[in-house]
């Protein structure tokens, strides 16, 4: 089994509360969940601590369901409640793959998707990019006997990619074709920038295992609250999984995301993380830097000419966290920055990213 280097990652989620660090290397949210879903999670920790359904609360399935059929237009017909989106992909690929099948990621992809094949003796295969679009020829040419599933995400994560409706007409179309199942993770849905859209694959076919969470849309990824959705003869085996691996979410949690829910569209401020992204893009515009345009999520994937994990360890050393390319991918040409930060602290982060890439090369 090929070793993934997690190091690196042990270390960032260490120093998440380490205020003499710049973290611009993880990724959550900087703005606090809105205040009806606070109260909500105060107030239910103080009335039940105890278990809930597997499934998850009824009344949570069930505004989830709605939320699925009314703004991503899928049925979403069994819905199971998960600890975060994490635990829904690691769940679904357990109930699905198996040793010596194999699973197809765009690259550069999350680093989860690699990690947990890995686990399970699953083979990866990778699509590359083409002209900065994933491509699709390549990965129909990629599909064998063993190729069980094939994961998207969109808005991506690390490069902010925003699939097309054409792009996802055209990927649902080789699943049902060779009859894979397509692993949906849309936890940036509401990142898209430059009045895109987000198209949700499920709305086009029932073999699409739809993954979202509660983390980056309302702001508390620590409060592990996410859920897969789908037909029932894909998600039944993620509930097997899933009782037998976290029982059920926390009830105060699922109390808050029901309120959560409940919010009107216009809650979430994108404004806010378009202009720190249009400043950014300014600075390595500005500086000769190169970047996949981000389309989508809150991410710059940033080309370097040197070892990712050696000018990460180098800029650690300068207090300014950033994420090596490599834990999204084989490549020894990139790292990831999030501008899920307040202004200061981007600002200050990206002086010393630049001061750095100059610095070294004289
Ligand atoms: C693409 C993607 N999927 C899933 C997750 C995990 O999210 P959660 O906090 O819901 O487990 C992340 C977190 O960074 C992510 O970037």
């Amino acid at each position: 089994m090929q070793k993934l280097n997690t190091n690196y990652l042990n270390r960032i989620t260490e120093m998440l509360q380490d205020d003499n660090i710049i973290n611009l290397a993880v990724g959550q949210p900087d703005f606090k969940p809105p205040a009806s879903v606070l109260k909500a999670m105060k107030e239910n920790i103080e009335k039940y601590t105890g278990y809930t359904p597997f499934q998850g609360l009824e009344e949570l399935r069930n505004s989830i369901r709605n939320k699925l059929r009314s703004e991503n237009k899928i049925k979403g017909e069994k819905v199971v409640v998960t600890a975060g989106a994490a635990e829904a992909i690691f769940d679904s690929m357990l109930a699905h793959l198996d040793r010596g099948s194999k699973v197809i990621l765009f690259f550069p992809y999350y680093g989860r998707y690699a990690e947990v094949p890995h686990l399970l003796g699953v083979k990866i295969h990778t699509v590359s990019l083409k002209n900065g679009r994933p491509d699709l020829f390549e990965m129909e040419r990629k599909i064998t006997k063993r190729t069980r599933m094939v994961v998207v995400n969109s808005p991506s994560n690390p490069a902010g990619i925003v699939y097309s409706k054409g792009e996802i007409k055209q990927l649902v179309e080789i699943i049902d074709k060779h009859n894979l199942i397509l692993l949906s993770d849309e936890v940036y849905e509401k990142y898209v920038y430059d009045g895109k859209k987000h198209i949700s694959p499920g709305r086009y076919s029932d073999r699409v295992i739809t993954i979202n969470s509660f983390s980056k849309t309302y702001g508390f990824p620590g409060l592990r609250l996410g859920y897969v959705a789908g037909d029932s003869e894909l998600v039944d085996p993620i509930l097997k999984i899933h009782r037998s691996n976290t029982t059920c979410s926390p009830y105060a949690s699922q109390m808050a995301a029901i309120e959560a829910l409940k919010l009107d569209h216009d809650f979430f401020d994108l404004s806010s993380f378009d202009r720190k992204r249009r400043s950014v893009m300014q600075t390595l515009d500005d500086f000769g830097i190169n970047y996949v345009y981000p389309e989508g999520a809150f991410y710059f994937y940033i080309y370097v000419d040197k070892d990712p994990v050696k000018l990460s360890n180098e800029l650690l050393s300068k207090k300014l966290l950033v994420m090596p390319g490599s834990l999204f991918g084989d490549t020894k040409k990139a790292i990831r920055i999030s501008y899920a930060v307040n202004v200061k602290t981007l600002e200050r982060g990206l002086e010393i990213l630049i001061k750095h890439i100059f610095k070294s090369l004289i």
